[in-house]
Order: structure tokens, then C-alpha cells, then sequence
């Protein structure tokens, strides 16, 4: 097979937690690499789903192509509702239904899991699937550009799948509501700055937007900054709250609290009462920490593994003295702990740590943590999957440690 092949009449057999459909039928013949490819890749198709597809890229263990045409729609097919769906780099799984994209997060996390030396908890997961798989985004970050070859129109929108054209929106149905209804004026402020940077002679200018809707209604925009400009946030309020309410009850009150990867807090700084005391560690964290902030709780502004070498030091040396037993979040971006699970590790055993809570946005990179970790002595208690982003295959897994 070479690239560009035309295949016909494949059926798809499964569903990958990468988010593409999964066929084995074409893997008859050796490919490109004189190796067999095990199987073959389908972006935005679903089990059941007969496709004409295009090779586009082999590599030795699998094959990945594009959808050309669906000749018969798997019965489970539902219609996106979204007009841009399939052009726009956002979610690629509006054409499943919920069900079968929740049972597909569940099981993949699980199996990303099975692949390690982890034992499973006694305990049953706990599962905590969206109740509104709709609307739910408090923040998004559009990019303007004007149109090639029509003077006076702008594109406003998201980048592409797979690429950085810009795909236009009138619209976003993951977004909340209030983000939808200022996309108009928006549009407008836009179409403003980028006539402003066309009259300053400005070959190929664009503007990016990030706007974000705060818990009291109040919708704000960041023109051009740094992305995060409006601070990290999970993006789904909703289900945030689950995630938060499932960490709150696996840590004890009392406990010395390091909220590790914290953010502006989001699992430690509103329940501050229950704990000794608090430590929250980003490197993003609001530099001396808000006004009227509880007394027993501390800002950090700095790296995760280096902090606690340097806390872990201190309580060698007797300078630090925990107030309750340490009891730990980590909440890594989604490569996870990687290289420094070790140096975390081992600063988390010199302090007596007595419990982890251990939160990824990547099941691979979160069961690859745990399983370093679990050479340490930490042992699953609990495990809950969370899904933060309906209509795309992210899912969020937390895990309990203990010794
Ligand atoms: C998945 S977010 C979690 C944030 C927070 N726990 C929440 O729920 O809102 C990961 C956070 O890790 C922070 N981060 C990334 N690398 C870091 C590092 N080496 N040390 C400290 N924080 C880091 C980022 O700034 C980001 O806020």
C-alpha cells in the first residue's frame, strides 16, 4: 500500500481512546515499512461505520487515513450538531453518542491502568460521567484573521483539524452560552484591530482572543496575551465540581495539605477550613496569593519537584514541622510527573507523606506515574475517572495512594 491509496467498503471495528475509529481489515497485505501495520486508524468515524478512506501515514504497528465517504452509517452514528464539525481542530467526537463516548474514556483509562504493574483497588471505580455533555466550556481562545481575496471580511474561529487554517464560528456547542451570545461583538473587536494592523502595513496580521466566563455571569477577554492570561481554570464547571467534591472527601481534615500543581487552587483554597494547614505549589500561582487570604494557607510560586526537595531538606533538618500528617495532590499537565516521578517520590518519603491523590488529563502518562510511584510503596485505594470534556476522547483519572 502506498500513501494516498484508495480503500473501499471498510468496516470499522472499534473505537480507540485516542478518539479514532479502529479497522484490522485492511492489514492483509505488508506496507510501506515491509512490515504488516496492525491496524488502521479512522478519524471521526464509529464502530459499525462501512468507509471509503485515503491512506495518509503508516508507521510499523499501525496505519492512519482519512474518511473519503461513508457508504453505510454505523446504527450508533449520531449528527453533530456542530455546522463546522470535522473541519475544526476542536472536538472530534460530536458524532458519538455519550454513552459509547463515556464507556470508551471508562474502559480506556482502565486499560491505559491494566498496562502497567498497578493492582486495581478493591473498592469499584467510581465514575462521575457529564450530565450535560453540551455547552459546558467557561473559556476559549478564538484567533481572527482577514480573509485571503475579500477585502473587509475576517475569519474568527478555531484552528483546523490537523492544521492552522482557521476554521470560522458563528458558534461553539461546547462552549457556555455567555460565550456564545459576545462571539458577535467579538467579531467586531476583532475586525477592528486587524484593520488597525492592515493600516500599519502589516502583511499577514492576526489577533487572538481568549474569553472566559466567570462563576457570577461576569465574561472577560484577553487580546493577544499569553495563553492562560485569565489564569489556569479547568473548563467545566460543572464536573469540576465532582472532581473537587470526590478529592475533598479522600483527604482527611487536619491533614498538612500540599496542593501540588495547584493552580489557583482549585482542590485546596475554598475548603482551606478543613485542613492544618495548606501549601499550593505552580509555577503559575498567583504571586502572593489573593487578598484576604485564610491564614493557614501559603502560595507558592515555583517548580513542583524542586519546592519539595528543598521542603523535604527542611524537615531533615528539623526547620520544616508539618502541622498534620502530609497528605498530597498532584495535578500534572498531561505529560504527567515524567522524569521527576523519582525526585518526587523520594522527597515525598523523606517527608512521611501519608497519602497521594493523584490526578492526570492523559491515562497513559497518569498509569506510567502511578506505576513509578507504586515503587515507592504507594498502593491504589480508590480510583475515579471524570470526564471535564464531553465530545472529545480527554478524560480526567484520579487515584487515591495510600502506603
Ligand atoms: C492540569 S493543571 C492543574 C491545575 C490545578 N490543579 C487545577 O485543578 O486547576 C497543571 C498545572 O501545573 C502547572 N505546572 C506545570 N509544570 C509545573 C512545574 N514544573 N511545577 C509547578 N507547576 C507546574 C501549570 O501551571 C498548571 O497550573
Amino acid at each position: 500500500m502506498s500513501i494516498g491509496t484508495i480503500l473501499e467498503g471498510l468496516k470499522i471495528q472499534d473505537l480507540s481512546r485516542g478518539g479514532n475509529g479502529v479497522t484490522r481489515e485492511a492489514m492483509s497485505s505488508k506496507g510501506l515499512t515491509g512490515e504488516k501495520p496492525r491496524v488502521l486508524f479512522v478519524p471521526l468515524t464509529i464502530p459499525g461505520d462501512v468507509v471509503t478512506v485515503k491512506l495518509v501515514a503508516e508507521e510499523k504497528r499501525f496505519a492512519t487515513a482519512e474518511l473519503v465517504e461513508i457508504t453505510s452509517p454505523s446504527p450508533d452514528r449520531v449528527k453533530a450538531p456542530c455546522s463546522v464539525f470535522g473541519k475544526c481542530g476542536g472536538c472530534t467526537w460530536q458524532h458519538v453518542p455519550y454513552a459509547i463516548q463515556w464507556k470508551t474514556k471508562r474502559d480506556g483509562a482502565l486499560h491505559a491502568l491494566s498496562r502497567t504493574d498497578v493492582k486495581l483497588p478493591a473498592a469499584p471505580i467510581e465514575e462521575f460521567p457529564a450530565e450535560d455533555p453540551w455547552h459546558y466550556r467557561n473559556r476559549i481562545q478564538l484567533r481572527a484573521r482577514p480573509v485571503e481575496g475579500t477585502p473587509g471580511d475576517i475569519d474568527l474561529g478555531y484552528f483546523g483539524r490537523r492544521s492552522k487554517a482557521l476554521v470560522d464560528v458563528a458558534r461553539c456547542e461546547i462552549a457556555r452560552e455567555e460565550l456564545n451570545d459576545v462571539l458577535v461583538e467579538t467579531r467586531a473587536e476583532a475586525k477592528k484591530l486587524l484593520d488597525e494592523k492592515l493600516a500599519k502595513g502589516e502583511p499577514s496580521p492576526e489577533v487572538k482572543v481568549e474569553i472566559d466566563v466567570l462563576p457570577d455571569g461576569t465574561v472577560r477577554k484577553a487580546w493577544n496575551a499569553k495563553h492562560g492570561a485569565l489564569g489556569f481554570r479547568q473548563v467545566n464547571d460543572a464536573q469540576n465540581e465532582k472532581l473537587r467534591a470526590f478529592v475533598r472527601a479522600s483527604l482527611s481534615e487536619g491533614a498538612h495539605f500540599f496542593d501540588l500543581f495547584g493552580g489557583a487552587g482549585n482542590f485546596s483554597y475554598d475548603d482551606a477550613d478543613r485542613y492544618a494547614f495548606v501549601e499550593c505549589v505552580d509555577t503559575g500561582s498567583p504571586e502572593g496569593g489573593f487578598e484576604g487570604q485564610p491564614e493557614n494557607y501559603r502560595f507558592f510560586k515555583a517548580d513542583v519537584a524542586r519546592w519539595l526537595d528543598r521542603r523535604a531538606k527542611e524537615f531533615e533538618k528539623g526547620v520544616f514541622k508539618p502541622k498534620g500528617p502530609i497528605e498530597v495532590v498532584l495535578d500534572p499537565p498531561r505529560e504527567g510527573l515524567g522524569d521527576f516521578s523519582h525526585k518526587i517520590a523520594g522527597a515525598l518519603d523523606v517527608l512521611k507523606a501519608t497519602k497521594i491523590v493523584a490526578v492526570g488529563c492523559d491515562a497513559d502518562s497518569w498509569a506510567r506515574d502511578l506505576s513509578r510511584l507504586a515503587k515507592y510503596g504507594w498502593k491504589l485505594d480508590r480510583v475515579a475517572i471524570v470526564d471535564l470534556f464531553p465530545q472529545t476522547p480527554h478524560v480526567e483519572s484520579v487515584a487515591v495512594l495510600v502506603r
